[in-house]
């Protein structure tokens, strides 16, 4: 059964779907990157039902959203110069900071550690929606767990249904990919996962080089979990452009980079980014991910981009999407 679903761009829609949170409610809602599903971070009942329409493992953590900087005191401590610096630069935007925690903020959003991580999202429609319920807004990606992110209200409605109480409708995600996680809880601060703001750009912003965790790294971000993402139908990275490898036998899909002349003999063909731009090959791949996925394929190629910029995000994601199946016992859903 399909949920509600209402334009993000009505005021009364924004109004409505207020309401819904602050009675403890589950909202999903569009943001820059990904669909959100939302709860007011400061209801445990809210937050418990979170986990339980994605069925996430309770050792998850959410990330908390704010409508703005000036919010943060509500959830952390923190009077680390580096986040003001960090904050003045990247928000509203796709950079999750994790921090000291309040102690108020719920043990169910931060499962338990003494860190929270929080953003303030770009989307006017997410900015609206926080503002007017009045509390932050604990939010994972709208999708069950394991699973590709949605980026279209569509895809939150066919993924969750009706356990949601209602789908604000932005229309399709800008960015596409997650948010980056920094970590500044750790010394050095450290990218628990690759995402919407570029390395670079937060190295440039410290004055450092940062590492990309790895999984020696966790608890820390599940997100890390090695099959995170996953299709259902198995994927392969290529080693380079598809015309370099032959095609194996079956109903095998593409996942090509940019416009291609290898298509002949693929079932299906995508292409991430018509125009070549990494921008433009993130804001596709969940939903590219999930029209393969649904193709009846025995196996999806894809190619790999370069990784700068957006492109370790892009890669990243590729990577878990192709890991062996049961790599990790407890990422997928
Ligand atoms: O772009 C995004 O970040 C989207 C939109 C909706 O904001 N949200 C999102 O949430 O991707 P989710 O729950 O799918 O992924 C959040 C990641 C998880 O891997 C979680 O472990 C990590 O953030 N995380 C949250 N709080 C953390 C903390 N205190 N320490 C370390 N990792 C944390
Ligand atoms: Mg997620």
């Amino acid at each position: 059964m399909s949920p509600r679903i209402l334009s993000a761009a009505d005021p009364a829609a924004i109004a409505e779907a207020a309401a819904v949170l602050r009675r403890g409610g589950l909202v999903a809602f569009p943001t820059e990157t990904v669909y959100g599903l939302g709860a007011d971070a400061f209801d445990p009942r809210a937050v418990a039902r979170v986990f339980e329409v994605k069925a996430r493992p309770s050792f998850d953590p959410l990330i908390v959203h704010l409508a703005s900087a000036g919010e943060l005191a509500r959830v952390s401590p923190t009077d680390d110069p580096r986040v003001s610096a960090l904050a003045a630069r990247f928000w509203p935007g796709p950079l999750t900071l994790v921090l000291p925690r309040q102690p108020e903020v719920p043990d169910l959003v931060t499962s338990g550690l003494d860190t929270v991580g929080v953003r303030v999202p770009a989307h006017p429609a997410a900015h609206a929606l926080i503002a007017a319920a009045g509390t932050p807004v604990a939010a994972p990606s709208a999708n069950p767990f394991g699973y590709v992110s949605p980026t279209t209200a569509a895809h939150v409605a066919e993924l969750l249904g009706r356990s949601v109480d209602l789908v604000l409708d932005g229309g399709p995600c800008r960015v596409g990919v997650e948010s980056t996680i920094l970590s500044l809880a750790t010394w050095p601060p450290v990218i628990l996962r690759p995402g919407g703001v570029p390395r670079e750009d937060l190295e440039d912003a410290l004055g450092l080089s940062l590492e990309v965790a790895g999984p020696a790294e966790r608890p820390l971000a599940p997100g890390q979990l090695l099959k995170h993402y996953a299709t259902r139908t198995p994927l392969r990275i290529l080693r380079g452009p598809a015309g370099h490898t032959p095609r194996p036998p079956g109903r095998v899909g593409l996942l090509a980079y940019g416009p291609t002349t290898a298509a002949a003999g693929y079932a299906v063909v995508e292409v991430l980014a018509p125009d070549a731009s990494p921008a433009t090959a993130a804001a596709n791949l969940f939903a590219a991910l999930r029209r393969l996925d649904a193709s009846g394929l025995d196996l999806i190629l894809a190619e790999p981009c370069d990784e700068a910029g957006l492109g370790h995000a892009i890669m990243d994601r590729l990577r878990r999407a192709s890991a062996p199946r049961g790599a990790d016992d407890d990422s997928q859903s």
